[in-house]
């Protein structure tokens, strides 16, 4: 789709309102078979990838296992190196491609009502090991109970997951993370909060950018590639959602998503104050 600033640069071309639709029409479907071109391209590339590094994985797995006979212990390191930096590449490739298939409108998500208390405690449950590595102790907060949104609850799942292994991964040891459960007249929201650095200012007009950390270079403490906040922020719009950011360097941050409620009778069952410690060390 051309936007609205491109539509007006093509009108100020035009002799009269006759060429500016041709030329409109010729942009438009250029636009469309560019786009094509692009998503046919990542396809590819990502097939041409997978199947390579399939075969990588499965070679190191094998001498892993000491198939082709015992390791010295300089070349198991060597392969642990391997091994390790190959998972990376493999997620990297499966974030890239997911992240353009969101973005070129590829996915389609299945919408129905989705609780999410039992999608965050889900989340938080499944996490609760690498948080408890560092004694990080995540609570999920209720402030409304029986919030259900419309969404696909396999890519909020994948929101809820991204966002909460953020906040475990920048938060501090033994600090806590808050899992909130609100609602706002048509919206059902929820919140992480922890007690990590903060997002420094320079950062946060970037940070749902593609490849944003605040480590660059050689010195990416934390891992990961920098995509999984654009991943979110492509899910949460395409569910007709928000996401959002507080943060205060060195003080912590709190992403929040707010989501179209499923149904309007499922909002009023307010019970207040139901708060569960998830997990803690
Ligand atoms: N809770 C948080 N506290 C502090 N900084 C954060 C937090 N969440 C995200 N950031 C900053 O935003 C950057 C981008 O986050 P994003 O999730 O997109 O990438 P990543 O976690 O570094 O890698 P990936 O998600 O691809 O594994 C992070 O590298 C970090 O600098
Ligand atoms: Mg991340």
């Amino acid at each position: 789709m051309l936007t609205e600033k491109q539509c007006l640069q093509i009108r100020a071309c035009s002799k009269d309102e006759e060429s500016f639709k041709v030329l409109l029409d010729i942009l438009s479907s250029q636009q469309k078979s560019l786009e094509h071109a692009k998503s046919e391209f990542f396809s590819v590339i990502g097939h041409e990838l997978r199947t390579p590094l399939t075969a990588i994985q499965g070679s190191l797995a094998l001498l892993d296992r000491e198939v082709a006979g015992p390791l010295p212990e300089k070349a198991r390191n060597m392969i642990e190196i391997a091994i390790d930096n190959s998972i990376r590449l493999r997620d990297l490739i499966n974030y890239f491609l997911d992240l353009q298939m969101l973005e070129s409108g590829e996915v389609k998500l299945q919408l129905q009502p989705v609780e999410l208390q039992p999608l965050l405690n889900q989340a938080a449950t499944n996490l609760k090991p690498f948080a408890a590595r560092r004694q990080i102790e995540l609570i999920l907060h209720e402030k409304v109970r029986n919030i259900r949104v419309e969404a696909d609850s396999d890519r909020l799942m994948q929101v809820i997951s991204n966002l909460l292994s953020n906040a475990i991964k920048f938060s501090p040891s033994s600090s806590r993370i808050t899992i909130t459960i609100d609602s706002h007249d048509t919206t059902g929201c929820f919140s992480i909060t922890d007690q990590g650095p903060g997002i420094a200012e320079s950062l946060q007009p970037l940070v749902f950018g593609k490849f944003v950390q605040a480590d660059v270079g050689n010195d990416r403490k934390s891992g990961g590639a920098g995509l999984g906040l654009s991943i979110c922020k492509a899910i949460v719009e395409q569910l007709n959602g928000k996401i959002g950011f507080t943060t205060i360097p060195g003080a912590g941050t709190t992403f929040y998503v707010e989501l179209p409620v499923a149904a309007p009778d499922a909002v009023f069952a307010h019970r207040r104050g139901r708060s569960a410690t998830v997990s803690s060390s």
